[in-house]
């Protein structure tokens, strides 16, 4: 069976419609990305809403962002840890962290959400804090440092999220860019430490085909 890139779309929009996950805080913070140049590639409405029913159903009080962009991943985050949970976001770009304030003011989750900013190795570094979450969504060569860097702020029961594993399958190209390279040390990671047991799940939709690695921090 062949189901078309425009059926995942179509599909998409309608799941979007069934969940209810779309509002005028969500909508402005993506009109207010895309008016201040940011790119598109803020998780979907479907991927936003599982990321925060996730957060949720881990009780999680303290979220870690590794990649806010203009905070739509952020706002999902930051509303099911409120009004007393904390989000931390690391974002590398001054001008996309002042537009992801504002879209955060926008929500209403100036309090709970703290956006920082450099690159996230450097304040990766400097937190010391226990984070219940942690959704890794930044520069993809990194991603399995951060998830090092992550582990020395979880416990046992933390969940750790990583978007864009599986990128069109290009995951399964050992001599791929070095996008895909970082996904596989990850993988390679995965399969030799015990601290972690995970799964990928593939998705298709309004971004494509790609997918989540969830790794839920089992030993310390
Ligand atoms: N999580 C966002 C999308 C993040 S896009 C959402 O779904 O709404 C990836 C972001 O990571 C970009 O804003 C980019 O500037 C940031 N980034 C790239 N390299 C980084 C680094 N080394 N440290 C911190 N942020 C980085
Ligand atoms: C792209 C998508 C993402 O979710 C991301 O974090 C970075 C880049 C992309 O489609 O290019
Ligand atoms: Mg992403």
């Amino acid at each position: 069976m062949h189901v078309d890139e425009q059926t995942w779309r179509a599909v998409d929009a309608y799941i979007e419609q069934v969940i209810g996950a779309s509002d005028e805080a969500l909508e402005a913070a993506l009109a207010d990305n895309a008016r201040a140049g940011l790119p598109a590639i803020s998780v979907s409405p479907a991927q936003g809403k599982l990321l925060h029913l996730l957060t949720r159903a881990v009780g999680a009080r303290r979220v870690l962002e590794i990649g806010t962009l203009g905070g739509y991943s952020t706002i999902w985050l930051g509303r099911a840890v409120a009004p007393d949970g904390q989000v931390v976001t690391l974002e590398l770009s001054e001008h996309h962290a002042a537009v992801a304030r504002a879209n955060v003011l926008r929500a209403g989750l100036e309090t709970v959400v703290d956006v920082r900013v450099g690159p996230a190795a450097d304040s990766l570094a400097a937190l010391d804090d226990d984070f219940d979450v942690i959704f890794i969504d930044a520069d993809k060569p990194s991603i399995a440092d951060y998830v090092l860097a992550a582990l020395r702020l979880t416990h046992p029961g933390s969940l750790i999220i990583v978007d864009n594993a599986v990128r069109g399958g290009a995951v399964l190209d050992a001599d791929g860019d070095e996008n895909v390279q970082g996904v596989r040390r990850l993988n390679e990671m995965l399969m030799s430490d015990d601290r972690l047991s995970a799964t990928t799940v593939q998705t298709v939709g309004s971004k494509g085909y790609d997918g989540f690695t969830l790794a839920l921090v089992v030993g310390s």
